[in-house]
């Protein structure tokens, strides 16, 4: 009887020993989403994730709310399929379209893995009791119904599906460009409704957000990046330097900060094999 209950605890120690590192793995690899998917960058503001960054669109201004655990004025009431649904499909947990401002077009490809990983590591955040402040948008742009429309056009739901016809590393790459780190959300000009313009595909937007010009890079020689190599765009996302010396700028700046320079070395050598590969676009 003694010789069983020793037993028992031994065990029970064991275990909670293994969950509690179990526990630590999962919101370590869901701090390397949150970096490689930007996350923060727009939930910015007063206090880390609880929001009240301006993002200014043709449409009117945006507010990023807030992100954090704070059960009233956060997510911290929403359950894991909450948050999935919001980034899967961009609905609210009340069925509610999310505005295409928060780049759901991209992160619908992301696994269900990553999105639980993710949660995880947002759950154990500092939550604050900073209310949303709501979004100053023009005439007919304010109706979340019409984003409905929108999306029938401009959106198609993940999760990602690999090119089983191209190499692992190519799969990661593209997963980490168009997946997480959004990068096409800046990079590919838009129409007139906000919806990217697939046959310009990262070729570059004249009037990025905020109206800042967004460069071309597709590898054209000479509108774009076809001069750089892998190597130049791997000290790029390390180190923010371009092959010509200067840093990076703008908004781009904060890509690099928040995430490229937190990817792994061979996450950095997959997406600049991915970039490489796309088909040269003539910058306009
Ligand atoms: C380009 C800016 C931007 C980035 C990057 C971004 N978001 Fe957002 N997010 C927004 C905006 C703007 C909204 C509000 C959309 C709306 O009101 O329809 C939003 C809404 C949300 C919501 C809904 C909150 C609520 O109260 O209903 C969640 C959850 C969320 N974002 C999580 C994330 C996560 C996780 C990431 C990273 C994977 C992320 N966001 C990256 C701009 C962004
Ligand atoms: C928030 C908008 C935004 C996002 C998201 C973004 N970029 Fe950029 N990017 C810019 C802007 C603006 C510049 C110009 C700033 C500069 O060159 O200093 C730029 C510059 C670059 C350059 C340098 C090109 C040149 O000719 O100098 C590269 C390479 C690049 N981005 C790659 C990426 C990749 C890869 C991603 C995704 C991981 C990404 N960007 C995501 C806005 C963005």
């Amino acid at each position: 009887m003694k010789k069983l209950s020793l037993l028992l605890l031994l065990q029970g120690l064991l275990f909670s020993n293994f969950s509690v590192s179990a526990d630590r793995a999962l919101v370590e690899r869901g701090r390397y989403i949150f970096d490689a998917a930007g996350c923060g960058a727009c939930h910015a503001g007063a206090k880390p994730l609880a929001g009240g960054r301006p993002i200014d669109t043709p449409f009117g201004t945006f507010y990023a709310p807030n992100i954090t655990p704070d059960k009233k004025f956060g997510i911290g009431a929403w359950s894991e399929e909450d948050f999935i649904r919001a980034l899967r499909y961009g609905k609210s947990p009340k069925n509610q379209n999310y505005f295409p401002s928060f780049p759901y077009t991209s992160y619908t490809g992301m696994t269900r893995r990553d999105m639980l990983d993710l949660y995880a590591y947002l759950m154990k955040q500092p939550a604050y009791p900073i209310k949303n402040r709501p979004h100053d948008l023009q005439g007919i742009f304010k109706s979340r119904a019409m984003v409905s429309q929108w999306k029938i056009a401009n959106f198609r739901k993940g999760p990602f599906k690999p090119d089983r016809s191209k190499s692992k590393g190519w799969n990661r790459g593209a997963y980490l460009a168009n997946v997480l780190g959004h990068c096409g959300e800046c990079h590919t000009p838009r129409g007139v409704l906000g919806g990217m313009i697939q046959s310009r595909f990262m070729a570059g937007d004249r009037k990025g957000p905020g109206g800042i010009p967004v460069p071309n890079i597709t590898p054209d020689k000479n509108t774009g990046i076809g001069d750089w190599k892998l190597h130049d765009l791997y000290n790029f996302f390390g180190r923010g330097v371009k092959p010509d010396g200067s840093f990076v700028t703008g908004p781009m700046a904060e890509v690099f900060g928040g995430s490229s320079k937190h990817l792994t070395m061979d996450d950095k050598m997959a997406m600049a094999t991915y970039l490489r590969s796309l088909p040269p676009i003539r910058g306009d």
